[in-house]
């Protein structure tokens, strides 16, 4: 091996110990820099023979050639090592699942509500809403509950600054809506014409001091009401009958009415069904209040009740949502519990 052959063998073998591209140029000024050793050969030339010169010369840019070469190979084998571990520790997993967004969904007294709310409008019954703070009058005294009537201690009420009270039902929407349709309506009515009838159901939330496994200290009611010239507890059955059937998905129902009472109502009836299959099977279990609307409460209305008659009822949502979907305790509806909630997910 010859003095330029030993220095490429020399060059080869200290580029590849060269772990990093910085030390890789510093072992190229070894060689290539203005005191390496190529470029001291060809410093040598100079005390040579033209001839020798032109044969040596040529045999050291040979070499210089052949040590660029493998400078240049080295500085990319670098470089390549240095991306391959860039994207070794960069790794992406494409095959891991995607991160979603949370998908939220409505709540299940909220989906009963809906669903009540389509049934009744399917038979013409508008849909109304109101204040869940309510004054005495709307919530008891227009409701045939004066002050002193024992009925108001059925309903354990919470009391507001200024005599007001959280509703503690619905029913009060009876009156409120009432009374906007017959202003609505007044010169009609004024002129002696037909006025349309009242058709209204109002959903919403309802409070009480209560609480257990079937009570909760808010829970929600849907109230309903038809007033005209002759609507009848017929009418009332019917209605009733073909909303549970719908709500249900089954004509598999039976309905009862069990006399009962309520101030604003004269008779009033406890409204049960019982399912003639399934796990509650031959039980009857009681789905609401209704009655023909009392004359009082017509009166009330801003209405003559020897010309107009309907009637009322009440509804619990949150009793209907657990009887549809099979859930036992109320508690579990506002609990915000999302292991509950995500099951009704639609
Ligand atoms: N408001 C009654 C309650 O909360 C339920 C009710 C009964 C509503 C009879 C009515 C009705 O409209 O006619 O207990």
């Amino acid at each position: 091996m010859n003095d330029l052959d030993t220095l490429v063998s020399d060059a080869e073998r200290e580029f590849a110990a060269a772990p990093t591209p910085a030390e890789l140029e510093n072992a190229k000024a070894r060689y290539l820099g203005k005191a390496g050793r190529v470029t001291e050969l060809l410093k040598g030339l100079a005390a040579l023979t033209p001839e020798d010169k032109k044969t040596r010369g040529a045999a050291i840019n040979q070499t210089k050639q052949r040590v660029e070469a493998l400078l240049q190979a080295r500085r990319e084998a670098l470089a390549e090592a240095e991306l391959q571990a860039q994207l070794k520790a960069e790794a992406l997993d494409v095959t891991l699942p995607g991160r979603r967004r949370g998908e939220g969904g409505l709540h299940p007294v909220s989906l009963s509500i809906e669903r009540i709310e389509a049934i009744f409008g399917s038979m013409g019954f508008a849909v109304a809403d109101g204040p869940e703070i309510e004054t005495d009058w709307f919530n008891f005294t227009a409701l045939n509950t004066p002050e002193d009537h024992p009925a108001r201690s059925m309903h354990d009420t919470f009391y507001v600054e200024g005599g007001n009270v959280l509703r503690t039902h619905t029913s009060p929407m009876q009156v409120r809506h009432a009374v906007q349709h017959v202003r609505d309506h007044a010169d009609k009515i004024a002129r002696g014409e037909r006025m349309p009838e009242i058709r209204v159901i109002a959903p919403g939330r309802t409070y009480r001091v209560d609480s257990d496994a079937t009570h909760s200290p808010m829970f929600h009611q849907c109230e309903g009401l038809w007033i005209g010239e002759s609507v009848s507890f017929a009418d009332l059955k019917a209605v009733l009958a073909d909303f549970f059937a719908t709500f249900f998905e089954t004509t598999d129902l039976q309905l009862r009415f069990r006399p009962s009472f309520f101030p604003f109502t004269e008779p009033s009836a406890e409204v049960d069904i019982a399912f003639a299959s399934g796990p509650l099977k031959g039980r009857w279990l009681e789905v609401g209040g209704c009655g023909q609307v009392h004359p009082n409460v017509v009166r009330n209305f801003g209405l003559d009740a020897e010309h107009y008659i309907g009637f009322a009822f009440g509804l619990g949502p949150d009793r209907l949502t657990m009887l549809r979907y099979g859930v036992n305790d109320l508690r579990l509806f506002f609990d915000g519990d999302l292991r509950f909630l995500s099951q009704f997910r639609v």
